[in-house]
């Protein structure tokens, strides 16, 4: 089953709590394991706190929560999605479903988010600019993105909707506010590769309560079943568009007792991004290495950890070099401008240089809440090791 060196450091990790096994099994004897049972309702009001939320519904996934908030944006033909180029496909194929073409916006060097400049640009698009309805940023490694830019570039559209596909940035905060209370709609991944994973699950957060009865009728395959079982309505019905969204109880329970550990989970992987930034930085002048750079009034959500080497040219030699050293690094994402899916469903070509150039220079770190400080330490002899000797 497992074909890695014995001594290979660990690329990923799923985050895995005791109690877990406890939640899980009480989930599946209580006689209620679909989605919206007893575990459910515990982790959506955490995560309502926390995110001061009107309403945050457990999907399957953070891509079933952005097609679920490209539903509630009733797209119509003609309607355009700025999106991100360098991100996940499905930030961008949720709202191709839904019949939306695409505007590809680059992102700004600092933090690897949206460039509010290039969002203003696409906005004043004579063009395209007038069928544009949402925008959407992620906060990239759980670093918020440039959000005071991006709100100055939407002043003058308060008919555009701010998504944040916040799958990496639970728990993460911009000027003290909680990361996934700043768009109308904001998403989160449990995927197996994020701090909070139930193996493949998602929440879409509302935040504006206006959306809660319409988004209960998509979630609920498009049926106003909520609305029965508060007592709104005496049966249920078809009422609109909708599909299968909810996540089976015994995910939420591995949910809850992961969310009910957060801080355990954050301060491990603070620590861990914390030793690689003091031990990369004294040399990183030195091999032309650039770090994450987290703005003063931000607080990162520890999701993983990126370098930008000096040369593309020379990436896939490092990560050889890294591999022989039992240390595994990875690279994302490959720019969605410049893939056959996103020339396809473009509104108009775009060229996003700093997306192109930092997709092949970047090199991601082990990164998990197991990781000790020796193991770290490893990881940063090898990539100092390693770039020293090109
Ligand atoms: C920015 C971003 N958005 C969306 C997703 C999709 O998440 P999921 O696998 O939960 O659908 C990912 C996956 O890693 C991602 O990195």
């Amino acid at each position: 089953m497992d074909d890695q060196m014995d001594d290979e450091v660990e690329f990923n990790v799923q985050t895995f709590v005791p109690a877990e096994l406890d939640y899980v099994r009480d989930s599946l004897t209580r006689g209620q394991a679909s989605a919206n049972g007893a575990y459910s309702r515990q982790v959506r009001q955490l995560l309502q706190a926390e995110t001061g939320a009107a309403e945050v519904l457990l999907t399957t996934s953070c891509t079933a929560a952005l097609e679920l908030s490209a539903m509630l944006l009733d797209l119509q033909p003609g309607d355009t999605v700025i999106v991100p180029s360098f991100s996940f496909t499905t930030t961008a194929l949720a709202f191709v479903r839904q019949g939306a073409r695409l505007l590809f916006c680059d992102i700004e060097p600092r933090t690897l988010g949206l460039d509010p400049r290039h969002v203003a640009e696409l906005l004043a698009d004579p063009v395209h600019g007038p069928t544009v309805r949402a925008v959407v940023v992620v906060h990239y490694a759980g670093i918020a993105c440039d959000v005071a830019g991006i709100r100055e570039a939407l002043a003058e559209r308060p008919d555009v909707a701010l998504v944040e596909d916040n799958a990496h940035g639970l728990f993460g905060r911009w000027r003290g506010e909680p990361l996934g209370s700043l768009g109308r709609f904001s998403t989160l991944s449990f995927h197996e590769t994020k701090n909070i994973s139930c193996g493949e699950g998602g929440a879409l957060v509302l935040n504006d309560p206006a959306d809660v009865p319409r988004s209960w009728v998509h979630y609920d395959k498009g049926t106003d079943r909520q609305a029965f079982l508060q007592g709104q309505v005496d049966k249920y019905s078809w009422r609109d568009t909708g599909s299968s969204f909810g996540l089976a109880d015994p995910l939420a329970a591995i949910l809850l007792a992961q969310v009910e550990e957060r801080d355990v989970i954050q301060g491990r992987r603070r620590a861990v991004f914390e030793r690689y930034l003091s031990g990369l930085s004294p040399h990183a002048d030195a091999l032309g290495l650039a770090l994450p750079d987290v703005p003063e009034d931000r607080e990162p959500a520890y999701h993983l950890f990126h370098v930008l080497l000096p040369e593309a040219e020379r990436r896939g030699e490092v990560i050889a070099a890294m591999k022989a050293r039992g240390v595994p690094t990875a690279f994302h994402y490959v720019p969605l401008h410049d893939s056959d899916g996103g020339r396809r469903f473009a509104a108009a070509p775009g060229e996003c240089p700093t997306s192109t150039d930092v997709s092949a220079r970047l090199l991601r770190l082990p990164f998990h809440q197991e990781l000790e400080a020796s193991d770290c330490d490893r990881v940063i002899a090898a990539l100092v090791d390693v770039l020293s000797g090109m």
